[in-house]
């Protein structure tokens, strides 16, 4: 026995009818929802903030200044701006744009933006207070805010209409633009300016560096944001990675339209950066780092390990890269929320990817093995060597060699005339350092070390092997034949005094 739609079953007459006390109600309560929405849940600061570079974006912002300043407040003291000179908006869609859903693109897919949330929604979820000001012309800004405590004290939700307003200061040199202000920001993980705009510098070259690379100038503070290419194909390395195979494309349909999804893998410099200290490393972000990066409508919207079926994560894959680029036509297969900062790919999409992916990633890894194996048997005092090339670039040219010329560095060892500890012979810019295989401290000291089955002793070695390099450089840079008279006399003292100390 079923019952009709609506639960009540009956007449006409009695079917559906309001209560004598209800005659409806709002469908949500905006105070409680102003304050509800604010743990709607931006992981970061910096995840909120790229709402406004993605708005700014799309109104064909060239330049974007995050301004992270300190008030005198003893409460909130902290204010974020972003300001940019894209088109600006006019009153209509200025008033529009703080509505929640308020959106002059609602359900596009053609760019970043399509709920017509971000922009309150990102603004609430770190500060009380936004205001946004516009103008797309030079000499009339208006601004619309939103004020948290005025809207939850006087129950009034409505956005007041656009004001007519000064310009804010130092944006006379833009004749088009919005600046969004964020004050009373009472949700942000540092305090102190600094630590919050190194932080979103940082995390910012990495989600745009599409665009950074292409030419979108963006600045925090003051400073220059520069492209972080998780791939390693562009930045400012001696080095860089290299592209694994063809990229795959996928041509792929939902209900909201088609789309691509583009995989590009990399490998990294393997023989250059593996014997960089962890450090280094680690800042270089090698290590600790996501393999997988995934970018929607060219802006990195997550990272982390999807997509490789069965194979689990192993250090060998911090050293190659993967990025998964797709369309937003294709966001409900990516599992895209309104604040488009994680995805939760479909299982469908998941399979079918992980059918191509899982097999690349073992061959990815099998190839990064065999190169590190290579590499350490070509072993540290070779190592040091290729470091040493690497780093002369930035050293003065050594006399006598063609310019921009790129110094070699070669370790032989053997016997030496006398009993120096090494020799250094200098070939226009190759350097050829000769250990004296018999001396302490190749035979005792250095030879043990770089022969070690310890990673750390391997390091050591190199580091001291770069020691004696340096030192050979130095002793190459001496021309005049009373230098070399004495750096001949005291070497051969230097060795025999080692000898003496490391045979005790
Ligand atoms: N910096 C800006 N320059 C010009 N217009 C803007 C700017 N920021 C916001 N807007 C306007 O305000 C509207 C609302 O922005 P909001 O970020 O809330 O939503 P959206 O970008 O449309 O969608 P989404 O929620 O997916 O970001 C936009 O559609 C746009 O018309
Ligand atoms: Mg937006």
């Amino acid at each position: 026995m079923g019952t009709s739609q609506g639960g009540s079953k009956g007449s006409d007459a009695t079917r559906d009818r309001p209560t004598a006390e209800h005659t409806g109600s709002s469908i949500f309560s905006a105070t409680n929802f102003l304050l509800a929405t604010r743990d709607s849940g931006y992981r970061t600061t910096s995840a909120a903030i790229s709402e406004f570079i993605d708005n700014a974006i799309q109104a064909k912002a060239k330049t974007v200044d995050i301004n992270v300043t300190k008030n005198l407040s003893d409460v909130h003291p902290i204010e974020i701006s972003v300001s940019d000179d894209g088109k600006g908006m006019t009153e209509s869609e200025l008033s529009q744009a703080l509505a929640f859903g308020g959106s002059a693109r609602f359900g596009d897919r053609s760019s970043l933006g399509r709920y017509g949330m971000g922009l309150p929604n990102a603004a609430l979820s770190r500060a009380r207070r936004l205001d946004v000001y516009s103008w797309t012309t030079p000499n009339r800004t208006i601004r619309c805010s939103m004020d948290l405590d005025e809207l939850v004290s006087t129950h009034q939700p409505v956005i007041a209409a656009p004001v007519e307003t000064p310009r804010p200061a130092d944006m006379e040199g833009w004749p088009q633009g919005t600046v969004v202000h964020l004050q009373r920001c009472d949700r942000l993980e540092f305090r102190r300016p600094t630590t919050i705009g190194n932080k979103l510098n940082k995390a910012l070259g990495r989600t745009y560096h599409h665009f950074l690379s292409r030419g979108l100038q963006l600045s925090v503070n003051g400073t220059p944001v520069l492209p972080d290419d998780p791939l390693f194909l562009s930045g400012h390395h001696e080095h860089y990675a290299s592209v694994f195979g063809e990229s795959l494309l996928y041509e792929l349909t939902t209900t909201a339209g088609s789309g691509t999804v583009k995989v590009t893998f990399t490998e990294l410099p393997v023989e250059a950066w593996s014997g960089l200290s962890v450090q280094a490393k680690r800042d270089m972000g090698i290590t600790n780092a996501a393999t997988i990066s995934v970018v929607r409508a060219e802006r990195e919207i997550d990272s982390g390990w999807w997509f490789m079926g069965k194979k689990r994560r192993q250090n060998y894959d911090d050293w190659w890269r993967c990025e998964v680029s797709f369309d937003p036509e294709l966001d409900e297969l990516f599992g895209i929320t309104h604040s488009k900062q994680q995805i939760t790919p479909t299982r469908e999409l998941t399979t079918l990817l992980s059918s191509d992916l899982e097999p690349i990633a073992n061959a990815l890894n099998a190839r990064v093995r065999r190169r590190f194996e290579r590499a350490s048997r070509q072993g540290p005092l070779d190592d040091a060597a290729c470091t040493a090339a690497m780093r002369s670039q930035s050293l003065p040219q050594l006399q006598g060699t063609a310019p921009a010329s790129t110094p070699s560095y070669r370790f032989e060892v053997g016997e030496v005339l006398g009993t120096s500890a090494f020799t250094v012979e200098a070939n226009n810019q190759d350097l050829i350092v000769t250990l004296n295989e018999r001396h302490p401290f190749y035979r005792d000291v250095l030879k043990p070390l770089a022969e070690s089955d310890v990673p750390g002793e391997r390091s050591t070695a190199k580091g001291v092997a770069l020691v004696l390099l340096a030192m050979a450089r130095t002793e190459a840079s001496l021309t005049k034949q009373s230098e070399r008279t004495y750096i001949d006399f005291y070497r051969s003292g230097w060795s025999d005094v080692a000898a003496t100390f490391l045979n005790v």
